[in-house]
C-alpha cells in the first residue's frame, strides 16, 4: 500500500506573498506530501480569510501559536508532520523554536534568523532534540548544484585557488520601497531584514553555493556594504573578499542595483587543474574548462561515467529522479528535490531515527548559523573599512 502523504502546515504565505507560491507547488510536485494547515498572517482575521479562499480546503489558523498548539495535540496521521516558515526574516525564530520544543519538524526559509544569537539557540535546539530541521537554500536542490559540489569536491578541478560566488539583481535599483511592494518594504527595514538587506537576502544564497559545490568554509572576511538608493537604513549592494578553509579565497558578492539582471546567481570555481562554471538562469548547465581543451558542457540529464573527465558519479546522484533531459528542470523542481529529501528524513525520524543532517541533499540549520556568522563578521569588518574579522 503506499505512504499517506505528509501533512504540511504553513507560516506565513497570505496577502500576496511571493514564496509561498514556488515552494507550494514544490510540496505537491510528488503526491507525497500537501499543505494542509496554516498561519497566512499577522492579523487573525486575515489570516481566517485567506485561508478559507485557499484554492483547495485547509485548516486555517489565527496565529502560528494557535496552530503549533493544536496540531501538536493531534495524533501524527492527523497533525502537520513538519511546517515551512515563509514569513520575513524576523519572524522565523519565535515559530522555528516553537515548533521544535513542540516536536514539529521545520523546514525554514533563509537567513535563518536576524542574529547569530537567535540562530546559536536553534541549533542548539536541534541537536538536543535531534528533529529535522532544514533550511530553503533553494539552489542547492538544482541537480546541477549537485553534480558541481562532486566534481569539486572529488578532486576532478583539483585544489580551489579561487571562486567567485555571486547573486546580481536590479529590483532595488530605486525606490521601490514606495510602491507598494511587500517584499522590498521589509527587506529594507533593519528591524525585520536583519543587520543586512543585501548580504542577508541574497549574499547568504552566495555563500551557501560556494560552501556547498566546494565543501569549504569562510573563514575570515573583508565586508564591503554600500547603500547606493538614498534614504535605505541598509546596504543595497554587498562585496566579501574571503579566506578559504583550505588557504584558498574567494569573492562572495550580491547587488540588488544592477540594472538589468534579474537573478543571475551563479559560481565559478578555479582549481589547479581546471575551472567549474554554473549560472542558476541556466540552471541544466554545467561548464568545465581544462588546460588545452575545448570547453565541456555537461547537461542534466546527459551525463555519463568515464568520459575522459568524469569518473565514479556516485549512485545516488545518478539515481536522482529527474525528467529525461531537454524538458527543462528549473526554481520549483529545486525547491521538489528540498521537500523531497527533507521528507525522507521526516519519515525516518517518525519511524524512530534520531535526525541528523551533513548538509549534502539541503541547508541544515548549522548551515543556516553561518550565514548569519558571514553576514555579522562582513557587518563588522565593514565598520573597520574592510578589515579582516573572523567568521566563528
Ligand atoms: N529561498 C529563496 O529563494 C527565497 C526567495 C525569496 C524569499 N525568501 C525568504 O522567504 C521569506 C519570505 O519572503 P517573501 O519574499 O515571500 O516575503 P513576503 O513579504 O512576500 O511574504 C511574507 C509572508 O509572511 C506573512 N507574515 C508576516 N508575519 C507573520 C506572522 N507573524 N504570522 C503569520 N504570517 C506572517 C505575511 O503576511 C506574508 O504572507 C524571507 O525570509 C525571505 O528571505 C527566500
Amino acid at each position: 500500500m503506499s505512504q499517506r502523504p505528509l501533512n504540511v502546515g504553513l507560516v506565513g504565505g497570505g496577502g500576496g506573498a511571493f514564496i509561498v507560491q514556488p515552494h507550494q507547488k514544490a510540496i505537491h510536485m510528488d503526491g507525497t506530501r500537501r499543505i494542509t494547515a496554516a498561519a497566512l498572517h499577522p492579523d487573525p482575521k486575515v489570516a481566517m480569510s485567506e485561508a478559507a479562499n485557499w484554492p483547495y480546503p485547509i485548516q486555517g489558523y489565527t496565529s502560528y501559536d494557535e496552530m503549533i498548539a493544536v496540531e501538536s495535540k493531534k495524533p501524527v496521521g492527523e497533525r502537520v508532520d513538519y511546517v515551512l516558515i515563509v514569513t520575513p526574516n524576523h519572524v522565523h525564530f519565535d515559530p522555528a523554536m516553537k515548533c521544535i520544543q513542540a516536536g514539529i519538524p521545520v523546514f525554514c526559509e533563509k537567513p535563518l534568523t536576524v542574529t547569530v544569537e537567535e540562530s546559536d539557540k536553534l541549533v542548539k535546539a536541534v541537536q538536543e532534540k535531534k528533529i529535522p530541521f532544514g533550511v530553503a537554500h533553494t539552489y542547492l536542490g538544482h541537480w546541477t548544484s549537485r553534480f558541481s559540489r562532486h566534481i569539486v569536491t572529488s578532486g576532478l578541478i583539483g585544489e580551489v585557488r579561487w571562486a567567485d560566488s555571486y547573486y546580481i539583481q536590479g529590483w532595488l535599483a530605486g525606490r521601490t520601497e514606495d510602491t507598494g511592494s511587500i517584499q522590498a518594504e521589509w527587506r529594507v527595514d533593519p528591524k525585520r531584514a536583519g543587520a543586512s538587506c543585501c548580504g542577508g537576502d541574497i549574499g547568504t544564497h552566495a555563500l551557501m553555493q560556494l560552501r556547498y559545490v566546494t565543501g569549504l568554509n569562510v573563514t575570515r572576511v573583508q565586508g564591503h556594504l554600500e547603500t547606493f538608493v538614498a534614504g535605505r537604513a541598509l546596504d543595497d549592494h554587498f562585496t566579501t573578499y574571503c579566506q578559504l578553509s583550505n588557504g584558498g579565497k574567494a569573492l562572495v558578492r550580491a547587488t540588488q542595483i544592477a540594472i538589468g539582471h534579474k537573478n543571475d546567481l551563479g559560481i565559478e570555481v578555479n582549481g589547479t587543474k581546471g575551472t567549474l562554471q554554473w549560472r542558476q538562469e541556466f540552471p541544466e548547465e554545467v561548464v568545465i574548462k581544462l588546460p588545452n581543451q575545448p570547453d565541456r558542457t555537461y547537461f542534466r540529464g546527459a551525463v555519463s561515467a568515464n568520459d575522459g573527465f568524469l569518473k565514479d558519479l556516485p549512485a545516488d546522484l545518478m539515481a536522482e529522479p529527474t525528467i529525461p533531459p531537454g524538458h527543462p528542470e528549473a526554481f520549483h523542481d529545486a525547491f521538489a528535490r528540498l521537500h523531497r529529501c527533507f521528507e525522507q528524513d521526516v519519515r525516518a525520524y517518525q519511524d524512530g531515527k534520531p535526525f541528523t543532517c551533513d548538509g549534502a541533499k539541503y541547508a541544515s540549520v548549522a548551515d543556516g548559523r553561518m550565514g548569519l556568522a558571514f553576514v555579522e563578521a562582513a557587518v563588522r569588518s565593514a565598520q573597520k573599512e574592510g578589515a579582516w574579522v573572523d567568521v566563528t
